[in-house]
């Protein structure tokens, strides 16, 4: 078995992490750190994984996770960055969930995240983990940037469009919505029922931090700077990314439905729908998918793309489970197989 490390166990993507662990066939949770819990069962928290796991929260300490083969951070930013050289030089392999190696340039770190790069040398060798780009790199990877979650729906909506070099890359638009979850379980005024429930609303329209790595990886994809208008939406719903993405086409008569199905072909984690199909979000709860369609827009010269995901799995802790599979060499969907909820 894979000894496993989480760090930040007791948020919603380090319980999202333990449910899909338990049932993975080669990976068991030995270290689970928690700064308030230490000393209690997480199934004491999450309820809803009695019997699943029997692991006790203990305070998060470089020395007990080096015990690990690999180490999952899902903690706020900075957090990773603090504890991931040590561990990575001896010899455990390290996924972020946060933004601390998901960023090439430093610069552009310190520009979003208000702060200096602690760790930049492993931040120049970390692998973003988007596996449909990056596969082979995970692959090799020691240290993985898990992307974020508003960017993984973001990149595969607008990634076979750009990598076929088949619209306009400085014209684009992404109009994401995100379920409430997005945010955390720590408590804050604006993810309570009575402030978020029943009102939509667009925040970050001035600059919000996954522009940073939706440039980054779609620039080079296009193989040019990309302009991306990147808008995010908070809904009432509790997980969930709905992206609707706009990308002028250089050719009108283009067919993008099999330029979709063509560039996801044998991706174990997106589903191209049929043509005219819609996706909704309750159609990926739960589960590492991410569900694509295209259409053209009635000026037949706007390609519109609609991608669907789970902020909590393929958004976050599935993506990761997903890069951890790569990195220990399994098949990419072990654990990672179960079907969504619904409804
Ligand atoms: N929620 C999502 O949909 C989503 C999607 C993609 C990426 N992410 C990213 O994933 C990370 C975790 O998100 P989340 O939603 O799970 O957050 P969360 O619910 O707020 O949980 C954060 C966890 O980090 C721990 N923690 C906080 N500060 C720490 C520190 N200095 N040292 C060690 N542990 C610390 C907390 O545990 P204790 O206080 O008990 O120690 C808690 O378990 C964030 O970087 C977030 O941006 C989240």
């Amino acid at each position: 078995m894979i000894k496993v490390g989480i760090v930040g166990g007791t948020g919603y993507t380090g319980a999202e992490l333990l449910r899909l662990l338990a049932r993975h066939p080669q990976a068991r949770v030995e270290v689970l750190t928690s700064r308030q819990e230490i000393g209690k069962r997480a199934d004491a928290l999450f309820p809803h994984l009695r019997g699943f796991c029997d692991v006790v929260y203990s305070a998060p300490d470089v020395a007990t996770l080096k015990s690990c083969d690999a180490v999952f951070f899902a903690t706020p930013h900075g957090t990773a960055m603090q504890m991931a050289q040590e561990l990575v030089d001896a010899g455990v392999k390290v996924i972020d969930l946060s933004a601390d190696f998901r960023l090439k340039d430093t610069q552009q770190f310190t520009r979003w995240y208000k702060h200096a790069h602690s760790a930049p040398a492993l931040l120049r060798e970390a692998v973003y983990g988007l596996p449909e780009i990056h596969r082979d790199e995970i692959r090799a990877a020691r240290v993985i940037g898990n992307p974020g979650c508003h960017a993984t729906a973001t990149q595969l909506a607008l990634l076979p469009l750009l990598a076929a070099r088949a619209v306009e890359t400085d014209t684009l638009i992404a109009d994401s919505k995100t379920g409430i979850s997005g945010g955390g379980r720590e408590l804050r005024l604006g993810f309570m029922f009575s402030e978020a429930s029943q009102t939509l609303t667009a925040y970050g329209v001035s600059g919000h931090r996954h522009q940073a790595e939706i440039d980054q990886e779609l620039s080079a994809v296009a193989g040019a700077t990309v302009g991306v208008t990147f808008v995010p939406h908070l809904t009432p719903m509790i997980r969930g990314i709905h992206v609707t993405a706009y990308a002028r086409l250089l050719n009108p008569e283009l067919d993008l439905q099999n330029l979709f199905e063509q560039h996801y072909r044998g991706e174990p984690f997106v589903d191209v729908l049929p043509a005219g199909e819609y996706p909704e979000t309750r159609s990926v709860k739960g589960a590492n998918i991410c569900r694509i369609a295209v259409q053209k827009a009635p000026n037949g010269r706007t390609a519109v793309v609609l991608s669907v995901i789970d902020n909590l799995v393929k958004g976050a802790s599935g993506q990761a489970l997903q890069c951890f599979n790569l990195m220990f060499g399994l098949p990419e969907t072990s654990g990672l197989d179960a079907p969504p909820l619904a409804p």
